[in-house]
């Protein structure tokens, strides 16, 4: 089976989110089971020169876009096995960062098509092209309309898997004919219109043969008004080719004991996670103390996340007692809180507003809770790392979250973590108190651990279900 991943971050080549990370093992696990897989992101000026200089340039052409002719260029790096390929166009793709560009739509358009017009240049037919999230949402879009009477396309199928409902790509009209070169045909309710507007993520949505979510939870949420980001109706009519499959992490990546960054443990050694723990102590001038609870917050500071939550009750939390470390960045109205906040609680809250790779892994090996009180959250890869590593997470119930943590239940000893329902600060509070509680008995404290670094987020299973999903649509 030959299989293209298509999105717009790919670990450890470009990443921002959750999504870099997905792109990044998905098609790791995908190889292991014998699925010929390939992915393919824009080049962008971000990519870390050690690969770029590594990077094979196969072929370039012109694209259409519009009116335009767009110089496209191919390059190939085999990374772990896998081919990924690389869009080239300076133009569109070597700015400082990312995304957040005035002519977001039309450097995504350009890859849609890039993408489709690449495959019988490089002589790949994939069985299902796999789109992730609205950067993607046209190529099924411009598969149907454009492609679909050339013989090499006639019989490809596509896959849409949303990361997250809220990011859509909408756009003016006026980038139907102008960028997508799609006649006014389109702008109705059942195709792209969205309001007075034009849809990437509708598009993905209409035009892919199936779709997909990042939990059960979060597929099911979305066909609400709540969750649903004004695509709710669609998605309820859609529910029957709407599936949910969580997320996986990637088991080498994150593994307390064979780790670079901190000093290795499993699930028997308990007291060397306690090692780890007062090393970052001293580290972060935290009072150096292993029988202080240490809540870690490792987030994007951003409303999904919750963090108005934590705004709303942070003193009552650190009035119980504990030591709280945060690293991230995101809204400036949150990353000046929590500067703040380490000047009112010093010795005992720490805040790191950056990015490190490294010291995210060493928080998640030293803390004792990790907390996730999300509004909504597609799946959540945070949680799942902090049960491999025994911090066991305080989360919402919600989407992914709900998936993967099950509150510890003091009458069964089952559950790897802690968790409450309603999006209400006094009851993450209050879970965070019964947290703090079991914390003091070392025999229940140890079982949840177990519990916890015991709980298997894999990509395994769910690599077989979406192997069972392309499989189902040939
Ligand atoms: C997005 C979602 C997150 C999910 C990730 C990967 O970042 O917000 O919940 O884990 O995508 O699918």
């Amino acid at each position: 089976m030959k299989i293209l991943l298509v999105a717009a971050e790919a670990y450890p080549f470009a990443k921002r989110g959750g999504l870099g990370d997905v792109i990044g093992s998905l098609p790791l696990a995908l190889k292991d089971k014998g699925i010929d897989v390939r992915v393919v992101i824009p080049k962008y000026s971000d990519i870390p020169s050690s690969y770029r200089s590594k990077m094979e340039k196969l072929r370039n052409f012109n694209v259409k876009i519009g009116w335009r002719n767009q110089y496209c260029g191919i390059e190939k790096l085999q990374h772990k096995k896998v081919d990924f390929y690389f869009i080239d166009n300076e133009y569109y793709f070597y700015r400082n960062n990312l995304y957040g560009y005035y002519d977001e739509a039309e450097r995504f358009a350009f890859f849609n098509r890039a993408v489709l017009d690449m495959l019988p240049i490089i002589d790949f037919k994939p069985d299902v092209i796999h789109c992730h999230d609205w950067h993607t949402g046209m190529i099924s879009v411009l598969l149907e309309s454009q492609y679909r009477e050339k013989e090499f396309y006639k019989n490809i199928k596509t896959l849409y898997t949303i990361h997250n409902l809220k990011y859509q790509g909408v756009f003016s009209r006026e980038i139907l004919g102008d960028l997508l070169g799609l006649d006014e045909s389109h702008f109705v309710e059942k195709k792209l219109k969205f309001y007075d507007a034009v849809s990437f993520m509708k598009g993905g949505i209409i035009y892919s043969d199936a779709i997909n979510t990042v939990s059960k939870t979060y597929a099911r949420e979305i066909q609400t008004q709540y969750f649903g980001e004004q695509l709710h109706g669609l998605l309820k009519e859609k529910r029957n080719d709407l599936h949910g499959i969580l997320n996986g992490i990637d088991g080498d990546e994150y593994n307390p004991r064979t780790d670079p960054y901190i000093i290795k443990y499993n699930a028997r050694m308990i007291k060397t996670k306690l090692i780890n723990k007062t090393k970052l102590q001293k580290k972060f001038a935290l009072e150096v103390n292993p029988s202080v609870p240490l809540i870690a917050l490792v987030s994007r500071l951003v409303p999904q996340k919750g963090i108005d939550l934590i705004m709303a009750v942070l003193d009552d939390i650190m009035n119980l007692g504990v030591q709280f470390i945060v690293l991230g960045t995101g809204e400036i109205k949150y990353e000046k809180f929590f500067r703040a906040a380490e000047l009112r609680h010093e010795g005992r809250l720490s805040s790191n507003i950056m990015f490190s790779d490294e010291l995210a892994h060493k928080i998640y090996a030293s803390s004792d809770l990790f907390l996730m009180p999300s509004l909504f959250e597609p799946c959540g890869l945070g949680q799942m790392i902090a049960l491999r590593y025994g911090s066991l997470p305080i989360v919402r119930e919600t989407g992914g979250l709900k998936d993967t943590v099950m509150s510890y239940n003091e009458y069964t000893g089952e559950g790897n973590g802690f968790t409450f329902t309603k999006y209400n600060a006094h009851d993450m509070l209050f879970t965070i108190r019964r947290a703090a509680r079991f914390y003091d008995n070392k025999k229940i404290w140890n079982r949840i651990v177990q519990n916890a670094m015991r709980s298997d987020n894999n990509w395994g299973i769910s690599a077989e279900k979406y192997i069972n999903l392309y499989n189902s649509l040939l």
